[in-house]
């Protein structure tokens, strides 16, 4: 008997209102949470959505990022499926099982260098909340318990956790939550686009630099465990730091024995081409690397820190005196590397790697395109399948009071003709999943177009 079938659903204003009245969703607005109302999706297919109204959109955002290999994989739903009832769960304390085996293996295998060591956590908050603690653990060990501030950057995105948010340097100020303000010096925005005028590039990149430079001094390499960076601060605005600025940075924390964390939450699996974009994108080789997101293309939640052998080494100690208390029950879950090893699999016979770095260059000729054509738009900026568009700061029109509006009012209209942004303020951002062809890109595209030439009317009436 198929129960499922028989269950009566829900009417939609039912959901709505059980939405509405028992779901608390990340980053809800205290004073209105309980007027907002999701777009509720209910199935998807490729790169597309479909709504509770029945309407087909393109998944601009790609889920939050993550959803790589696209929607609607029957043989990934299968391989889930058949891992559930062969094994669902294995105690990662006691036991280990043949996906999680297979699946730290090959991690290792495409991940830089001698980052060869994978802990799996439960996502991407966990995986730098591991990382921060390894880099404490570590200087524990070796007798240098001051050796604990961690660098990181304004606009720098990296979860929710309490040590991954005290890292994170997005409206750090507007928040009513504690950090760990002790354990953190922030470096200033490194984003080009709002670097004083007449600054080159080139100047721009020395600049940011040299704020590395001075915090070091300022604070003393022997205070400093770690610098945590994203290749490209993703959820801060796709914003891409000026050419050099990865490698410099790591010399120097090679040469003041800091820890390059790099957090490929966003980056690692493919988004700009490769499974990760530390060493093959910018020719850094970090100490540590997170990841999750499209690890198993959102399917199932899974994350992973790896750590270089050189690290692992250092951190090894007598019996007892070194154990890594840090883990999760849901670390290495069967199911969810079942998942990534078929996401994997995937990404590999359909060549997905090669596939992005094929389309990006035309994803980013259009997306540039839109800069150079609309006013309302200051700049329009990404790499491989990342873009963001930023409104322009000096629009007049008072109705718009407007570049906090410029994000929302953009997907709006834009969802009317069938495709989905993720609106940031002022931005708006897109990474779609990673098998959309070119002619999806120029629908994708030409919707933009179309969506800011209504803003562009609207701005100026
Ligand atoms: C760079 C980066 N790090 C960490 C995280 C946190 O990941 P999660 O939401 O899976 O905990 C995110 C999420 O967007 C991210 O973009």
């Amino acid at each position: 008997m198929n129960r499922i079938a028989k269950t009566p659903r829900p009417s939609d204003a039912k959901l709505t209102a059980y939405d509405r009245d028992h779901h608390l969703h990340p980053w809800a607005d205290m004073e209105g949470w309980r007027s907002d109302e999701y777009m509720r999706v209910n199935t998807a297919e490729g790169i597309h959505v479909w709504d509770s109204k029945g309407r087909k959109l393109i998944d601009g955002p790609g889920g939050m990022w993550c959803v790589q290999i696209g929607y609607g994989r029957a043989e990934m739903a299968q391989a889930i499926a058949e891992q559930a009832m062969r094994m669902p769960y294995a105690s990662p304390w006691s036991l280990t099982s043949e996906p999680a085996a297979l699946l730290a293996r090959q991690i290792a295998e495409r991940a830089p260098g001698d980052l060869n060591n994978v802990h799996f956590t439960t996502g991407g908050s966990t995986a730098v909340d591991t990382a921060l603690r390894a880099v404490q653990f570590l200087n524990n060990r070796l007798g240098r318990p001051d050796k604990k501030i961690i660098l990181a950057r304004e606009k720098g995105y990296h979860g929710s956790t309490y040590l991954a948010s005290s890292v994170t340097g997005k409206e750090r100020f507007k928040t009513k939550f504690d950090n760990a303000s002790e354990l953190v010096h922030f470096l200033p925005d490194v984003n080009p686009y709002h670097r004083p005028a007449g600054t080159s590039i080139e100047a721009w990149c020395d600049a940011k630099v040299a704020d590395m430079e001075n915090a070091i001094a300022e604070l003393g390499a022997g205070n400093i465990g770690a610098f945590i960076a994203e290749p490209i601060l993703c959820s801060g605005g796709v914003i891409v730091p000026p050419e050099g600025y990865h490698r410099r940075t790591w010399e120097l924390c090679r040469k003041h024995d800091i820890l390059y964390i790099s957090d490929e939450v966003v980056t690692g699996f493919g988004r700009l081409g490769h499974w990760f974009a530390s060493q093959d994108v910018f020719g850094i080789k970090p100490d540590m690397i997170t990841c999750a997101k499209g690890l198993t293309s959102g399917y199932l939640p899974l994350g992973a820190l790896i750590i270089s052998d050189e690290v692992m080494e250092r951190m090894a100690g007598p019996a007892g005196e070194a154990v890594f208390y840090n883990g999760y029950t849901y670390s290495g879950h069967p199911v969810s590397c079942a998942a990534a090893l078929k996401n994997i699999e995937i990404m590999e016979r359909e060549d997905i790697l090669g596939h992005v770095r094929r389309v990006a260059p035309h994803f980013q000729t259009r997306l540039k395109k839109l800069g150079e054509t609309y006013d309302i738009v200051g700049d329009a900026r990404g790499m491989g399948l990342l873009g963001c568009l930023e409104c322009r700061p000096e629009l007049p029109n008072e109705t718009y009071k407007a570049h906090a509006r410029f994000g929302a009012r953009l997907d709006e209209v834009c969802e009317e003709m069938g495709l989905m942004l993720r609106p940031y303020g002022n931005m708006a951002v897109f990474s779609p999943p990673l098998i959309i062809t070119k002619d999806e890109i120029d629908e994708m595209f030409d919707i933009m177009e179309a969506g800011l030439e209504r803003l562009t009317a609207e701005y100026n009436g």
